[in-house]
This record gives structure tokens, C-alpha cells and sequence, in this order.
């Protein structure tokens, strides 16, 4: 064991813990979608076909907010084709995804859904094949209270109330030339300003997401945030950013400080909307909608979409096998979002069900069972239990190298503290990949504190997966090694680990 120290004070306030940073994200992609979270079939299913045991599992996972339809598929996607009676909606081919959409989950299904799971809608309007009309007319279908073509049409297919949607994303990955309809910034930067403009002008208190880059990675990153939102400063609200993580070669060391990323990223698109922001003489701040984050094998064959003759409704895509070593990786991205809380308002794991997902579902006729991912545990256990502020910690530990970041901290920490109740929870990974840390954790400044929970995610094989078979032989254990005196929390952190302290008044 090394040692390694955490100080944690309650006067070291980053802002406060957002609830929309436990987002997720479902795309019309793959199983997401169709037998994922609507399988008419299964046992329990209910009267328009969505899965009650994964509406269950989600709220267990601790969702707040879901973006919603896409992801590359919004990018050529006619929302108006799944409204009203199913049987008069037509199939279409999905370009993002080789695959054919038959349009029997639209806007009314999903906004039940919603309202069942009890998360709040992002949408997101295609500006790649469309533009401004189609961002109003969707919005006039939503929001509207009724008396125009499109609002009736909502109340006629059975929505009485207008949904209200608070939180639009203009468009998605308009940076990346794989999308359909694919632009430069200067093109996507006028079109985003004027849908906003005239979504503005039906409701003025939209929250709006310009897009930014979809990863730290894009040649274009830096001039893209700042082209965009030198076109729309005064109209959006939020710019967001997209990160993938793997372990690539066999690099397990880079890959568990993939949050070094994450962090860079996060700074720099910060850097470039506040110089905007003074080269603008604006007053307010942008702040960043994290809407696209997860592990993600993309460039193995699980994630490769079907070719030529082959349009498959709901085929299986991206349905990666998460190991415990991914499952530290995310548990230190959320780390990495909390402690940007004053800047990152809202974030979306992506995705949620079957399509790189936490939550695994078989089709209705092949089983129907539901399993978790090992992602699944430092998600739920962080959106259940970072409450209050965020705190920033001072960290002392020992280091490594890295091929991709150079040279790094084993540890990585941050804290919540819960003025009312008196709380202080601290989330920390060990990035190493062979050194056990010794954790003294200095929480001398909130008075007298016992531990109420400590619990470590890891395994000696780092690379174990769940399955369908098998998703409980590796769970968060409780970590006795934890335990408080005068103040001082010692704890024992094995190698490629994620824990969570909880701690309460004494
Ligand atoms: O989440 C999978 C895909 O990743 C999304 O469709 C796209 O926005 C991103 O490239």
C-alpha cells in the first residue's frame, strides 16, 4: 500500500450537485429503442408495449433527465412519421445506422414513457436534413396548449396537455462528417442561431444545447466551439460536448485516466466560451451540456452497423460487454463531472438500455430477462448519494506514467457535503493498475463524523464482465478497512478500484 492523502473541507465550494448530471440518453439505435425499453411482447409490458421491469431498473439506476431521439439518427429523422394511428406510419431507412425505423415509438409514446419513468425529456431536432421549420413545428406539437395544426394534432393522437418541454439540442454532431447533413461551423453556427431564434419566439425560457465537438479529438475542436457560439451566444444556452473512452492495446494504465480527458476537455471548451464571451461583451455564461459520455468499444464489431441489402429493424449494435475496469472508468468520469459542477449543468450517460448501456434486456420471445452491466454500480451508488454541494479536494498521491497523459495521480477524488443534513460523501478511484493506496482522508474541518457506509467496486481480475447469466458475483462491497478517528478517515483502496465513503454528524 502507498500512501495517499485527501483533505476535504466544507468551505471549498465548486457549486452545487446538479440533478441533470445523472442524464442518459436513448437513441433510436439498434435494441435501445425497440426490445429495450418497448417490447409489446414481454410479460411485463404495459397497454403501449414499454417494459415495466426496465422502467424499474432505470429508476433504481438513478436517471434524471433523458435525451431523446438521437444521437446520428435525429440527423434524418422525420418526427412527424411516428405521430398518430401506428398502422398508418411509415417504415423508413435510418442512414446513421443502416437500419430500417418503423416508427412505432414516436414523441407521444416516448413522452409517456417519460412520465412513467419519472425523467425529464431532452429533445433533440434534426438539422441536418431539416431546419428551422421542422424545430417549430415540433415545438408548437409539444408545447402548445392546443388551437393551432399542431397542437390540436398532439390532442387528437391523445395528448390533452402540452408537454412542456423544457430542454431542446439543436441538431447532434453537426462537427462530425459522418453525419447526415454534416456542416461546417460558420453553416451550423447560422442555422443553430436561427432555430433557436425562432423556437425563442414561440417560448422564450427554452434551455437550448448548441453542439459542440464530438470529441477533444476533432480536428476542428476549439475553432468549432468558438465559431458556433460566437453565432449564438446570445440565443443557447449550453454547448455540448461528447467523449468515448476504451482501453486501446492493451494500455489499461491510459485507459483508467481516461478522466484526465475529460477534465482537459471540459477546461478548454470553458476557456473558449468565456473568451467569447468577453470578445462579445456578453454577460452571461455558457455552460456545458455533457450529453454524450461513456466507455465505448467502437472500433470493435459489436458496434459496426449492417451494410448493403441489409436494413434490419432493431438489429443488436454496440452492445458492449462492460468489465470492472470500465466500471472505475465511469465511475471517475462522473468524478470528473461532479467537480466541474459550477460549468457542466447537465450530462448524459450514453447510452441507457442495450446500446452501450448499463441496463441489458433479451427481446420478449428470446427470455425477456434483464441484467446490469458492471457500469451500472458507480452510476446508481453516485446519483443516489452526491447530494448537496460539490466540494473540491486538495489530493497528495503518489503518481504514474501514462502513454497517453504522461504522468498522473493514482488517486482521483471529489466530495459532496449536505449542509441540511450534515452528510459528506467522497468518491474516489484508485487508477492504478497493481498498487493498493492507503487513504488517510482529512475531514477535520465538519466536526465530529462516523462512516456510515464505505464500499469498494473492484475484483482481482479487472476484466470480468456480467451477463446474462451472471451480473451479482461482482458487486460493490462493503470496505471494512474504512474507519474514523479524530476526524481522519483511514481506508484501503486496491488497485483498479472505485469506492464511495459516506459519513454522517457523529
Ligand atoms: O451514442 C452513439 C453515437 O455516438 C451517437 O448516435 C452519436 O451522437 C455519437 O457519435
Amino acid at each position: 500500500m502507498l500512501p495517499a492523502k485527501v483533505t476535504v473541507d466544507p468551505a471549498f465550494v465548486v457549486g452545487p450537485v446538479r440533478p441533470r448530471t445523472f442524464g442518459s440518453f436513448v437513441e433510436h439505435l439498434g435494441r435501445c429503442v425497440y426490445t429495450g425499453i418497448h417490447d409489446p411482447g414481454h410479460a411485463t409490458a404495459d397497454a403501449t408495449g414499454f417494459r415495466q421491469d426496465v422502467i424499474d431498473a432505470i429508476k433504481e439506476l438513478g436517471v434524471t433527465t433523458v435525451r431523446y431521439p438521437g444521437g446520428n439518427f435525429v440527423s434524418g429523422y422525420n418526427w412527424e412519421d411516428a405521430i398518430g394511428p401506428v398502422e398508418d406510419r411509415p417504415a423508413r431507412l435510418d442512414l446513421a445506422w443502416h437500419s430500417t425505423e418503423p416508427n412505432t415509438v414516436g414523441v407521444d409514446e416516448f413522452m409517456a414513457w417519460c412520465q412513467k419513468a419519472d425523467v425529464e425529456p431532452m429533445m433533440a431536432i434534426n438539422l441536418g436534413t431539416r431546419g428551422v421549420r421542422e424545430a417549430i413545428d415540433i415545438l408548437e406539437y409539444c408545447n402548445i396548449p392546443g388551437g393551432t395544426e399542431w397542437s390540436d394534432k398532439r390532442r387528437t393522437n391523445g395528448a390533452e396537455d402540452p408537454y412542456r418541454i423544457k430542454m431542446w439540442c439543436l441538431g447532434n454532431e453537426m462537427d462530425g462528417p459522418w453525419q447526415t447533413g454534416h456542416k461546417t461551423a460558420e453553416e451550423y453556427g447560422r442555422i443553430a442561431a436561427e432555430a433557436a431564434r425562432a423556437m425563442r419566439q414561440v417560448n422564450p425560457d427554452l434551455e437550448l444545447v448548441a453542439c459542440g465537438s464530438s470529441s477533444r479529438q476533432m480536428d476542428t475542436f476549439g475553432d468549432w466551439e468558438r465559431t458556433v457560439l460566437t453565432e449564438t451566444y446570445e440565443q443557447v444556452d449550453l454547448i455540448s460536448a461528447h467523449a468515448y473512452y476504451a482501453e486501446m492495446d492493451g494500455d489499461l494504465a491510459s485507459f483508467l485516466a481516461s478522466s484526465e480527458n475529460m477534465d482537459r476537455f471540459i477546461d478548454d471548451v470553458v476557456s473558449t466560451a468565456d473568451a467569447v464571451r468577453a470578445a462579445g461583451n456578453h454577460t452571461k455564461r455558457i455552460n456545458i451540456s455533457f450529453d454524450e459520455w461513456n466507455v465505448w468499444y467502437a472500433h470493435l464489431t459489436p458496434s459496426a452497423p449492417p451494410t448493403g441489402d441489409d436494413w434490419p429493424v432493431a438489429p443488436a449494435l454496440l452492445e458492449d460487454n462492460y468489465n470492472v475496469a470500465d466500471a472505475v472508468v465511469v465511475g471517475n468520469l462522473l468524478i470528473s463531472l461532479l467537480r466541474h459542477t459550477d460549468r457542466v449543468h447537465a450530462a448524459s450517460l450514453a447510452q441507457l438500455v442495450n446500446v452501450i448501456a448499463p441496463i441489458m434486456t433479451e427481446p420478449a420471445d428470446q427470455g425477456g430477462r434483464i441484467w446490469k452491466q458492471t457500469t451500472f454500480h458507480p452510476f446508481a451508488l453516485t446519483a443516489r448519494h452526491a447530494k448537496g454541494q460539490v466540494l473540491r479536494v486538495a489530493i497528495d498521491s503518489p503518481t504514474h506514467e501514462t502513454q497517453q497523459f504522461g504522468t498522473v495521480k493514482a488517486l482521483d477524488a471529489v466530495a459532496t457535503f449536505d449542509a441540511e443534513t450534515g452528510d459528506v460523501v467522497v468518491f474516489a478511484t484508485n487508477r492504478s493498475t497493481d498498487q493498493g493506496l492507503g487513504l488517510e482522508l482529512d475531514l477535520r474541518g465538519f466536526g465530529d463524523l462516523k462512516v456510515v457506509e464505505a464500499v469498494t467496486y473492484s475484483n482481482d481480475d479487472p476484466y470480468w464482465k456480467a451477463s446474462v447469466e451472471d451480473d451479482t458475483t461482482v458487486l460493490p462491497q462493503v470496505n471494512a478497512s474504512a474507519t474514523i478517528t479524530d476526524g481522519t478517515v483511514t481506508a484501503d483502496l486496491p488497485a483498479v478500484s472505485w469506492s464511495m465513503i459516506r459519513l454522517a454528524r457523529a
